[in-house]
């Protein structure tokens, strides 16, 4: 087994002060090495990235944003959230970047907190067809405190149904209109939504968490010209730290910035702030721009060749690094295919599908395609997958050739 994304000198003092976890750590990194990472808000972040988040700045308190900080000492780690600031800006082409949202969530959250007032009404694509828990579930603060309607999709494309948007919309007055979703393929139509907010006077707040790093390597629509607030994660297709993100007009800037910190947030952690500067200095780079298309061209391979082999692809492709598939017709429920695919090395998830009561499943090309993958092992993953499911491949030898294909492409080489 072999650690390969922290220095070993790190490594070896934790084995030394505390086995039982580096064991642990050592453990998951020979499972992310030797399986494929399918789940689609999953990624492999840099060496550089990992060098941030482990760095000493993880120590440092600091409340406020710089300059205006309640702790002191915080001159140094200014530095590095002004910097972070500037890239994201300047990579979104946005105003205004907050990067302290402690998550996707917490980015949600604090657009919410800027913008709404419990009770108000939110129209949001409804959690059956890919809204995310923070759009409306009654397990989580969004739909406890406000009133969720949702639009839907249609039920044979599986595309956004955007007469609906507009029809609840009129019906509902909505203070807010949320567009983005944890499953849909296609791009969204930021500027159809920008128009029905716009005609009922709602805020219109993207939660660009899964398309966000397809933005800044140019491979889809930017939301930033359309929604007043655009919530995003830093650790998806980005491929930063675990983090969220707030992007916004400069009219919105001190709301939103109060609405982190400090009405749901405290102290901002620097060590992931330095992290996603780095990551959105690489994001920058001809290097991503030419990785995220690449994504995206695996995603439509995937797509279709596991539609060749039997399952129903949604939409009937994807636009983005997401594709999502039912199984039934190689005679297996979505929850069921995670289970062998799991059991042969390939690690997805289920997810819910537009027409159908049962469960599906969806893959996710960010992580493979970090690792160098291209068209031609998008083929063999996704026939090798369909031969699991219709079980024509026994699992174990399916785990071997998942095993020999992710040895040729190492997450983090050397
Ligand atoms: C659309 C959307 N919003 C919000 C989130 C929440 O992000 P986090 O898990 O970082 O809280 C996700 C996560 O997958 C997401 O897909």
């Amino acid at each position: 087994m072999s650690v390969t994304h922290a220095p070993e000198s790190a490594v070896d003092v934790l084995r030394r002060q505390d086995p039982e976890l580096a064991e642990i750590l050592l453990g998951e990194a020979d499972r992310q090495s030797t399986t494929l990472q399918l789940i689609a808000a999953e990624n492999f972040s840099s060496p550089a990235v990992l060098a941030a988040l482990g760095s000493r700045l993880a120590n440092k308190y600091a409340e406020g944003y710089p300059g205006s900080r309640y702790h002191g000492g915080c001159e140094i780690v200014d530095l590095a959230e002004r910097i972070a600031v500037e890239r994201a800006k300047a990579l979104f082409g946005a105003e205004h970047a907050n990067v302290q949202a402690h998550s996707g969530s917490s980015a949600v959250l604090a657009a919410y907190a800027a913008l709404l007032r419990p009770g108000d009404t939110v129209l949001a694509l409804g959690l059956p067809y890919g809204g995310h828990l923070t759009h409306g579930s009654p397990a989580n603060f969004s739909g406890r405190w406000f009133d969720f309607v949702g639009y839907g999709v249609d039920a044979e494309t599986g595309l956004i149904d955007h007469d609906q948007v507009r029809t609840l919309a009129r019906t509902h007055r909505p203070k807010a209109i949320v567009c983005g979703s944890i499953a849909y393929p296609r791009h969204i139509d930021y500027a159809y939504f920008r128009e029905v907010a716009d005609e009922v006077g709602a805020y219109l707040i993207a939660d660009a968490a899964h398309p966000i790093g397809l933005v800044a390597g140019g491979a889809a629509p930017n939301p930033v010209p359309y929604a007043d607030v655009v919530c995003a994660t830093t650790h998806k297709v980005l491929r930063g730290p675990r983090g969220g993100m707030i992007l916004c007009g400069a009219d919105l800037a001190e709301r939103v910035d109060r609405a982190v910190f400090p009405f749901t947030q405290g102290g901002a952690q620097m060590h992931t702030i330095a992290a996603k500067a780095v990551a959105f200095g690489e994001a920058a780079t001809p290097a991503f721009t030419a990785y995220a298309h690449q994504v995206v061209a695996n995603a439509r391979v995937l797509a279709a060749t596991l539609a060749a082999e039997g399952l129903v692809v949604t939409t009937g492709g994807t636009d983005t690094h997401l594709v999502t598939a039912d199984p039934a017709p190689l005679g297996v429920d979505g929850r069921t295919a995670r289970g062998r695919l799991a059991a042969a090395g390939m690690v997805l998830d289920c997810c819910a599908l537009p027409h159908a009561d049962a469960r599906g499943l969806r893959f996710g090309t960010a992580a493979v395609t970090t690792q160098g993958m291209g068209e031609a092992e998008m083929v063999r993953i996704a026939v090798l997958f369909a031969g699991v499911l219709r079980g024509d491949v026994e699992s174990q030898k399916a785990r071997e050739e998942v095993r020999e294909l992710a040895g040729g492409f190492p997450p983090y080489p050397g």
